[in-house]
């Protein structure tokens, strides 16, 4: 807008005020309608009180005409100069009050004579993942793409390139830009405690997804898959490519700062441990294993002394590694028709490879899990044995009906809790498949997941 013209643009649009703004005690004035519309509020006036008044959001301005004194939000605050009806009939109120109030930004240029009026962006969610480096997490951020903006909430996606301190700022670069609502993927579930807290000291509402912070009270929600019957499934799928006796079992599991890695473990264990009992299997790459093996049920601390011994911190190249020193190890009595616990799928193509340069290793079968494309096209290659699909699709709804509840002043639906050292997060575990070359089609494709074109070979 420009003192003295009727001219002005929204959003490039141009307009023609009834009224030009004028300057009095050097504040622009402008009519009263116009910049509540153009602002997006809900404008009122209430000829008893001879009051205006705008509502945005959880915003509420009243001003009466001819008084320095105006409410916002119930709080009295002074003017330096009052809303007026000016001799043509007009109403005009202080642009500049008005405005950042509504919480926009005001600019003069004092050479144009101009006022240019912006609306600071609300970002209304914040979705913070732990790394681009994997499939898995790609998955994640196209599927939440469109999810978020459907709903007509605007949503932005940070990734931490596993890095807690990364993820620190991330958080906190949400925070500034005004979230009210927090999806937050922890790279390290005891580090991200810090930033949760930073975020439900702001206000904002904290859901842990798919990994679980722990820790901190500043968890509001927990959106995740059973992962318990991940490591189950791939456990069972294991136990089920078995014949006779002393099986050759390699263990691997995923980072220790991730507690899914305990749940995926626990459940694979829970599975394993009876087969390793009664002969089935023969663990040849943990000592720590071995002592443990006549316990059906382990605490965390035992957990953590096996998983200390074949973590792979999540990392192809700490897999790689790790398989080329246990097979370097073992002898070829130890090898043959191997079966390995491998804790995901990025993992698993490594570890895959590994024994399938070793010339003692006759066949193995390994399992996975995310459904990343790469490994599908393993399965169907005969290279990585099953995945356990995590239809990410379903967590992404989940989370996002989460952050519209939140966003609406409701609650999320819970069917459980999970407890995060701190406190029972409320929680909606979501199922997994079992998926291998049998039903890979019916799984993956024709369920839409994914196109036929991004596969060779397709069964
Ligand atoms: C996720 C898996 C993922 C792994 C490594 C886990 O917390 O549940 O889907 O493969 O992290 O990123």
């Amino acid at each position: 807008m420009t003192i003295g013209s009727t001219k002005a643009t929204i959003d490039l649009k141009q307009v023609v005020l009834d009224q030009p703004p004028l300057i009095e005690n050097g504040r622009t004035l402008v009519p009263f309608r116009f910049i509540g519309e153009a602002l997006g509020a809900q404008i009122g006036w209430n000829p008893t009180n001879r009051t205006v008044s705008y509502i945005l959001g959880d915003k509420n301005i009243v001003l009466t005409i001819g008084s320095a004194t105006a409410m916002v939000n119930g709080v009295k605050t002074t003017l330096d100069v009052a809303a007026k009806i000016l001799p043509t009939g007009r109403t005009v109120v202080p642009v500049r009050f008005i405005s950042e109030s509504i919480g926009a930004k005001v600019a003069w240029n004092a050479t144009t004579r101009m006022v240019t009026v912006t609306m600071a962006a609300t970002l209304d969610v914040g979705i913070v993942l732990p790394t681009k480096d994997e499939p898995r997490w790609l998955q994640d951020q196209t599927r939440f793409n469109t999810a978020l903006k459907t709903a007509g909430y605007d949503a932005e996606i940070l990734f931490s390139q596993g890095s807690s301190a990364i993820e620190k700022q991330n958080v906190e670069a949400l925070i500034t830009k005004g979230i009210k609502v927090l999806i937050l993927c922890p790279q390290d579930a005891t580090a991200a405690a810090a930033a949760a807290d930073e975020a439900r000291a702001a206000g904002i509402k904290v859901i842990s997804y798919d990994r679980l912070i722990l820790n901190t009270s500043a968890v509001d929600y927990y959106v995740t898959f059973d992962s318990i019957s991940v490591g189950k499934a791939q456990a069972q799928y294991l136990v089920d490519k078995t014949t006779g006796t002393k099986n050759p079992l390699y263990l691997y599991a995923g980072a220790a700062s991730d507690n899914n890695a305990f749940l995926f473990f626990e459940g694979a264990w829970d599975v394993l441990q009876p087969k390793i009992a009664d002969g089935t299997f023969v663990i040849e790459n943990s000592s720590e294993a071995v002592a443990l093996q006549g316990k059906a049920t382990l605490t965390r601390a035992e957990m953590a002394k096996i998983i200390g011994q074949i973590t792979t911190n999540w990392d192809f190249t700490v897999a790689k590694n790790l398989a080329e020193a246990n097979l370097t190890m073992a002898t070829a009595g130890k090898k043959g028709n191997v079966f390995i616990l491998a804790p995901n799928d990025g993992t698993a193509r490594s570890i895959a490879d590994a024994f399938a340069a070793d010339k003692d290793v006759k066949s193995y079968v390994i399992t996975g899990q995310d459904a990343e494309i790469p490994s599908v096209q393993y399965i169907i290659d005969g290279k990585q044995s099953m995945t356990v699909f995590k239809d990410v699709r379903t967590l992404v709804k989940d989370a996002s009906a989460a952050a519209v509840d939140y966003l609406t002043g409701k609650t999320p639906e819970k069917t459980t809790t999970y407890n995060n050292g701190k406190i029972d997060v409320p929680a909606k575990p979501s199922a997994v498949i079992s998926v291998d070359k049998s039903n890979v089609v019916a799984a993956l494709i024709t369920s839409g997941y994914y196109p036929a074109s991004d596969f060779t070979g397709l069964p």
